[in-house]
């Protein structure tokens, strides 16, 4: 399995089951190889039947979202997929960050760390520390080991997980325009550059997400064989027969999740994945609604519910 930094380890072990350990992998160069070879066998290898489990920004249940340190956690405990939110800075960087805005999980100088994402650039959002607001919040699962935890970029996040068929990416787009395919643009070259396009394309090893149909439609007309995913916010219209004609899933809110909508999703040949369920009893239901996976921020608990439940689902989508 992918072995985190040895200072992380002892978190990591205080919230997973922690296996052998062995020296962490450096992060890659740039000049990335055609295939990574993890250092260590998958502690977690899902099978073809698996319900998928996404790490909703990661394990940001345990640790601050859409950090390192909360992707390194969510691989350990078992997740398929590492959720990235893709936001652009103002001179053209995909940062990794949920909000519009700083204002809520970064902590800094001012001028750099509140306001839009989109309106700084990647040297004034690198001062910002994004783990200490989780301490603030969560004082029961604080540590520090979150203090400083800086805004990864999209780049670094591949370069330090790779593209071994172990692990894959669902990657969120948020373009701040229309009629502007930029985003969409920046993350197929970087999909193409570390070696993912193969296994997006024959393993959906990447899943490229959005609620915006149009940043969907655009990344469809730059390369028709990236899957992707239709989101719905909550209260939204699941346009099921419209997602088909670009999509491989849904990505509906829970609140509109119900067994109709699973059996009609796979009638269409789509994968449904809902978000966001966290506690253990939701889960357990809607897991037992067959879907093909679901968003949350406990891979551990969802990883339990699959484990210790057999829910008589025919094979997933995936
Ligand atoms: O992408 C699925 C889920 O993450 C959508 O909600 O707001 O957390 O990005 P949000
Ligand atoms: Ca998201």
């Amino acid at each position: 399995m992918r072995v985190p930094p040895a200072t992380l380890l002892p978190l990591v072990c205080l919230l997973a089951a922690c296996g052998s350990s062995s020296p962490p992998p450096e992060p890659e160069s740039a000049d990335v190889p055609d295939t990574v070879v993890m250092d260590d066998a998958p502690g977690f290898a899902p099978l073809a039947t698996d319900q998928v489990i996404v790490a909703h920004r990661g394990a940001s249940g345990h640790a601050p979202e859409h950090t390192l340190l909360a992707y390194d956690i969510a691989l350990e405990m078992g997740a398929e997929y590492i959720e990235q939110d893709v936001l652009p800075t103002v001179d053209g960087e995909l940062v990794v960050i949920h909000d519009d805005t700083l204002d809520r999980t970064a902590r800094g100088p001012a001028e750099n760390c509140t306001g839009r994402v989109d309106e700084k650039t990647l040297d004034q959002l690198k001062t910002c520390d994004v783990g200490s607001w989780f301490n603030e919040a969560n004082p029961d699962r604080a540590s520090d080991d979150f203090i400083g935890l800086p805004i990864p970029t999209l780049e670094e996040v591949f370069q330090r997980y790779g593209n071994a068929p172990e692990i894959k990416y669902y990657i969120e787009t948020k373009p701040n325009q229309e009629n502007d395919d930029s985003v969409e643009r920046e993350l197929l070259r970087l999909i193409v550059e570390y070696g993912l396009r193969d296994g997006a394309v024959n393993n959906r090893q990447v899943l490229v997400q959005s609620f915006i149909p149009t940043s969907l439609t655009n990344m469809n007309q730059l390369d028709p064989e990236i899957p992707l995913i239709q989101l719905y916010a909550a209260g939204a219209t699941v346009t099921l027969a419209a997602a088909a004609q670009y999509a491989f899933g849904v990505g509906p809110n829970t609140a509109e999740t119900n067994q109709q909508l699973v059996d009609q999703a796979h009638a269409l040949g789509l994968a449904i994945h809902p978000y966001t369920i966290n506690s253990t009893e939701d889960l357990e239901a809607v897991a037992a609604l067959c879907v093909d996976g679901i968003f949350t921020n406990f891979p551990d608990r969802y990883r339990g519910v699959l484990t210790n439940n057999d829910y008589g689902c025919a094979a997933p989508i995936r």
